[in-house]
């Protein structure tokens, strides 16, 4: 298959272009490199330094290089930052989606992965949160990426687009080998923070809020490990391929959850270094509690996680970092 991965150089997008290269398919990334980085690339792969939001270059490179399908990772992924500056969230995320799908109705390209997110569920309340319920964001990042799956089911339906949507939790870790991982300069998750502190680039982190009604206060959240988000979106890519009128939309998560302190003290055992914090009221923005109701993706696409565990989280996240930073 030929497969266009926009924001293959980030983080998700470059395992997701290495494993599909692994798998004999032919990957071309088109990226605009604002938070990626060219290291990533795969040697097979084909690069294209393109913006998602220019109007003509992605329907000529789709053209050009036959593309099947495209995997649409390319954002803007900060929450904090969409809430400073939420229009630049509508431009890059919404516009610059509806911008990529025209593009791709313009080539003749029908076959699309979306990356979406959990922050589209908004405080929900819920222990678990499924597909099917309703969608209620609380920040501008969350309500962009609600805009690009509403886009694409309105394209599915007047055009026939044949879409996944993936819903990913809170992606972290790296891959076992060492070679992949999260290098964001504008990374402000709490793996980031976790291992930062670390490795001692932060003398000490905070923790947004410990009166969350949760087990230690603390918020929780469904932790997955990059590989499976990238496995995820291989089988879909080979899902939607034998498909001629499909659109689904997918939880990416275990349906398990660890609180922010729980997370903390794992990445002390793997590292064996004291990881200082305070605590800080809490952030707005931020829900206590976001789990995955997961089964979907496991009875539809087959989806079986390999690296359910949060000390394989903690410990290839912090072997990343200290390689970052040796
Ligand atoms: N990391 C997570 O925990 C998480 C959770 C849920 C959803 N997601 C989604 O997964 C996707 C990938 O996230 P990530 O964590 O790998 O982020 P990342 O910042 O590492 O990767 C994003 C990539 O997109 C590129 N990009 C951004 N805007 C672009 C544009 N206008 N044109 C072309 N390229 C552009 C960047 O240069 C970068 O390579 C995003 O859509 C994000 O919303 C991530």
């Amino acid at each position: 298959m030929n497969i266009l991965v926009t924001g293959g150089a980030g983080y998700i997008g470059s395992f997701a272009s290495h494993r599909l290269i692994e798998r004999g398919h032919h990957v071309v990334v088109y990226d605009n490199l604002s938070t990626g980085h060219k290291e990533f690339l795969h040697s097979k792969c084909k690069f294209v330094m393109g913006d998602i939001r220019d109007r003509e270059l992605p329907a000529r490179v789709m053209k050009d290089n036959k593309i099947d399908l495209v995997m649409h990772f390319a954002a803007k992924t900060s929450v904090p930052e969409s809430i400073e500056n939420p229009l630049d969230y509508f431009e890059n995320n919404s516009f610059g989606t509806m911008n990529l799908l025209q593009n791709c109705l313009k080539a003749g390209v029908k076959k699309v992965i979306f990356s979406s997110t959990a922050a589209v569920y908004g405080d929900t309340r819920k222990d678990f949160v499924s597909e099917s319920d309703e969608l209620m964001p609380i920040n501008p990042y969350g309500e962009s990426k609600v805009f690009g799956e509403r886009m694409i089911a309105h394209v599915h339906a007047a055009h026939g687009l044949n879409a996944i949507i993936l819903r990913y939790f809170n992606v972290a870790g790296a891959s076992l080998d060492n070679q992949l991982g999260q290098k964001n300069p504008k990374a402000n998750h709490l793996f980031h923070h976790l291992t930062e502190t670390a490795v001692g680039r932060q003398a000490t982190m905070a923790i947004f809020g410990s009166d969350y009604p949760t087990v230690d206060g603390t918020g929780v959240r469904d932790f997955i490990h990059v590989e499976d988000i990238a496995h995820a979106h291989i089988l879909a890519a080979e899902r939607l391929m034998s498909e001629s009128s499909y659109l689904q939309t997918f939880n990416c998560g275990y349906g398990q959850g660890f609180s922010v302190l729980q997370a903390l003290k794992m990445m002390e055992d793997v590292s064996g270094r004291k990881i200082a914090y305070e605590i800080l009221s809490r952030r707005s923005g931020d829900p206590a509690k976001v789990l995955a109701k997961a089964e979907k993706i496991r009875s539809e696409l087959q989806w079986s996680p390999r690296y359910n565990d949060l000390k394989i989280i903690c410990k290839t996240a912090f072997d990343w970092k200290k390689r970052q930073t040796s």
